[in-house]
């Protein structure tokens, strides 16, 4: 059921979010505000655990957590029992302070620095997910000065196209993650590390890309990686323990979008592993699959305050809100879409359609198009739907704006989990050379 087709109310008519009244809320937090449903990312963590289950595979979620990067929602995951997929010193650090085990861990990125690869082998992680020729050399050596074995994974690029936004798409072979299946480099990439006393390798690793609705790229891509699993038994007599089939299982934004449920996408995705492996004698590889915004897309509810609107007649209507692409640049980036309503009358029909702007000084400062609301006045609170995965970790200090506050809800709970930045914290990196006097 898509979040914005039920729109609960209270008595006073306002729109509840997690059981907790979304405009008093506002009131008391001020705008932009973020709400993050515990009760559904924990739901979401729980498909993930109950999908593997059924399906008797020794299988693990890990959270993408570049989605949505905070201790609580770490604390929250690894409660769930998932792990979690980092690609930073930053998002490590806030994962291990949240208590993640780091043996659930997996590092990934295209270009790790030597701090990322010395803190991820101080942690103890998982898994680096090796990404590139440099990675190989550049891992084996600092195990080794430390007298350690890395645990490796190899990313590898399916040459799958997922007809996402080009911008999330990832498993093509024009993409800067990963060693090409057919161009021969995934298998020089295993030969290497094979090569790398202090490198054990544990297994492979692709993603093909975000918000994802069809099922075919995902059924391609498990076939090839399998067909190359059977060609590095055949040519180099190594067998790989575990699969990480990679997340971006999409989402509702508006009321057009029809994505195929992630445990769908596993299910199936396990139906061609089993098949090859069936077919060809290879043990069914330990599974991993790391999904992000299913888990805290739909979880996640933006609050604005309206300030103008500016009827343009015959071209539209900009409806603008104290937020914007500071807190949230995927229309920017992406043309995102939303689903929107006036929390503090969430009944009242749709009369017209709008461009919600943002408060930022550029044209492109744009948070949704042509999206249906009932006529905006100055201090409506505008919610949008689904914001829980890469807005407010994508968030910025465009325009000096301070990066808003988001609140866990739960059974009518509200609780911080993130405060508003303050003017301070904003300048507090600033400094004047003396020579400016
Ligand atoms: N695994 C890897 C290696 C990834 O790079 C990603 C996302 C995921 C998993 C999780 O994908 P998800 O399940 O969340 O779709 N900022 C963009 C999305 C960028 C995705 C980056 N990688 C957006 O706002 O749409």
């Amino acid at each position: 059921m898509k979040v914005w087709e039920q729109k609960p109310v209270n008595d006073e008519g306002h729109l509840l979010f997690g059981g907790c009244d979304t405009v008093a809320l506002a009131k008391q937090h001020g705008t932009p505000l973020y709400l993050m449903d515990e009760d559904r990312i924990r739901e979401a963590c729980r498909a993930f655990r109950r999908t593997f289950a059924a399906l008797g595979v020794d299988g693990m979620a890990l959270y993408a957590s570049k989605a949505f990067s905070t201790l609580a929602i770490y604390r929250i995951v690894a409660q769930e029992g998932l792990g979690v997929d980092v690609v930073s010193e930053g998002e490590l650090r806030t994962a291990l302070a949240a208590g993640t085990n780091p043996a659930d861990i997996y590092f990934h990125g295209n270009n790790k620095t030597e701090d990322d690869i010395a803190a991820a082998l101080d942690a103890g992680v998982g898994s680096l997910v090796i990404d590139a020729f440099e990675e190989i050399e550049a891992i084996a050596a600092l195990a080794r000065e430390r007298s350690q074995i890395a645990r490796v994974s190899v990313r590898v690029k399916p040459g799958v196209e997922a007809h996402t936004h080009e911008y999330i798409t990832t498993g093509s072979d024009d993409s800067k993650f990963g060693f090409g299946l057919a161009d021969g480099c995934a298998m020089r990439a295993v030969e290497a590390i094979l090569a790398q006393p202090s490198l054990k390798l544990i297994g492979l690793h692709y993603h093909i890309g975000s918000q994802v609705f069809e099922r075919e790229p995902y059924a391609l891509a498990a076939d090839r990686t399998m067909h190359f699993v059977r060609a590095i038994r055949d040519t180099l007599g190594f067998e790989i323990e575990e699969i990480n089939l990679g997340g971006g299982f999409g989402i509702h934004y508006v009321d057009a979008d029809a994505p195929i449920e992630a445990v769908k996408h596993i299910q199936m995705m396990v139906e061609v592993l089993r098949t090859h492996c069936d077919k060809y004698g290879l043990p069914l590889p330990r599974i991993k699959v790391e999904p992000g915004r299913s888990i805290v897309g739909e979880a996640g509810l933006a609050l604005y305050t309206v300030g103008t609107v500016k009827e343009l007649p015959g071209i539209r209507t900009y409806v603008s809100v104290d937020g914007g692409m500071a807190d949230n640049p995927r229309y920017a980036l992406y043309q995102a879409e939303y689903s929107a309503c006036l929390a503090n009358r969430p009944h009242d029909a749709n009369e017209t359609t709008v461009t919600v702007a943002g408060r930022c000084c550029e044209s492109g400062d744009i948070l949704t198009k042509n999206v249906a609301l009932p006529a905006c006045r100055r201090g409506d609170t505008l919610a949008i739907f689904t914001a829980g995965a890469y807005q407010y970790a994508m968030a910025s200090n465009y325009n000096r704006l301070r990066r808003p506050a988001v609140l866990l809800v739960r059974n009518g709970q509200a609780a911080p989990i993130v405060e508003r930045e303050s003017y301070e914290q904003i300048m507090q990196n600033d400094r004047l050379p003396d020579w400016l006097g």
